[in-house]
């Protein structure tokens, strides 16, 4: 079953004279982590902050939980959360002060004292944000994002600043959520994180989305051609020429680089091992999320900081 919890149908959004989202259209399924992607000022906050009904959209439609977000605000905010900008905190308040707070603004009982523990930050009550580490702060803020037990979850840059070991805990907390039927919202500019983390994942560009899918098929699609490198005694290989697969067979003295797509390697090694070839140092090089992106984007050229 998959059932659209956030559709976007052709979003446009000015700043003055300045075009801060072109036309984007996604939607997003009920249980996924959505991705958003995108270089710096691709628009990829302004849409989420139309989505949540912060901003308003010039044009184009949008149903978040079959509400608009412009005319059912008050009925949207109940059914979901949203990670604070850094800012929004008072350096001096405490752990418990921040969520009692927050539980305050919610219809309704709010168990967050069972949220410091699932959090992880039980003997962190009474600490004051600016005492706590980066990654506990990013804890609290997940932890006041779902203070209301919401649907879905807007996360905007959530793992920034944070050494690999609390991003990898917080990849685990961002599951977790998903786990318990949340919708999550992610934007990221890490591609690694993408990758393990996300369902699908638009990515956007100048204020469109460019495409959107599974990690996997954006780079199946993108990513490049696959290269599979190996050594052998064999002088002549242009025969796996003949396999549909492979695009280029080159040598440089024993060393071969076969490029091809889809399923390259296994077909590759199969005509190798019946021809008696068994390379010991086959390697497969394959592209990664961040090389799919930087072609998609154009970034590959160095050229992003031009424009
Ligand atoms: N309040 C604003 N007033 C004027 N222009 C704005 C405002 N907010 C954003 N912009 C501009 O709109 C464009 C899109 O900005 P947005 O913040 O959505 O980008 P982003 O994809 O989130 O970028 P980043 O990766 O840097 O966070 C940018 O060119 C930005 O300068
Ligand atoms: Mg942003």
């Amino acid at each position: 079953m998959d059932e659209e919890v956030i559709s976007v149908q052709h979003l446009h959004k000015q700043y003055r004279d300045h075009i801060a989202i072109e036309d984007v259209t996604l939607s997003v399924r009920r249980g996924e982590i959505f991705g958003i992607a995108g270089p710096n000022g691709a628009g990829k906050t302004t849409s989420v902050e139309c989505i949540q009904g912060l901003r308003k959209p010039d044009s184009g439609e949008i149903r978040v939980l079959g509400l608009d977000p412009e005319r059912d605000i008050t009925r949207l905010r109940q059914r979901i959360g949203s990670q604070l900008q850094q800012s929004a905190l008072p350096e001096r308040i405490k752990v418990w002060e921040a969520l009692d707070l927050f539980a305050s603004f919610v219809p309704g009982e709010s168990n967050w004292p069972a949220l410091i523990d699932q959090w992880g930050l039980t003997g962190k009550e009474t600490a004051s944000f600016a005492n706590l580490s980066g990654g506990q702060q990013q804890r609290l803020f997940i932890a006041l994002a779902l203070i209301n037990d919401p649907e879905v979850v807007f996360l905007d840059e959530l793992t920034q600043g944070l050494d690999p070991a609390a991003r990898h805990a917080t990849w685990g907390l961002i599951r977790a959520a998903r786990d318990q039927g949340k919708t999550i919202v992610l934007v990221t500019h890490f591609m690694d994180e993408a990758e393990i983390l996300c369902d699908r994942l638009a990515i956007i560009d100048h204020g469109r989305v460019i495409d959107l899918d599974t990690p996997q098929a954006l780079i199946n699609r993108h990513g490049g051609p696959q290269r599979l490198t190996f050594s052998t005694d064999h002088n002549d290989l242009d025969w796996l020429e003949a396999l549909d697969v492979v695009q280029d067979v080159t040598r440089t003295g024993s060393q071969f680089t076969v490029t091809g797509t889809g399923s390259l390697v296994p077909l590759v090694s199969h005509a190798l091992v019946e021809r008696g070839i068994v390379p010991d140092d086959l390697r497969i090089h394959q592209a990664s999320l961040e090389d799919t992106f930087l072609r998609l984007t154009g970034r590959d050229q160095m050229n992003g900081l031009a424009d």
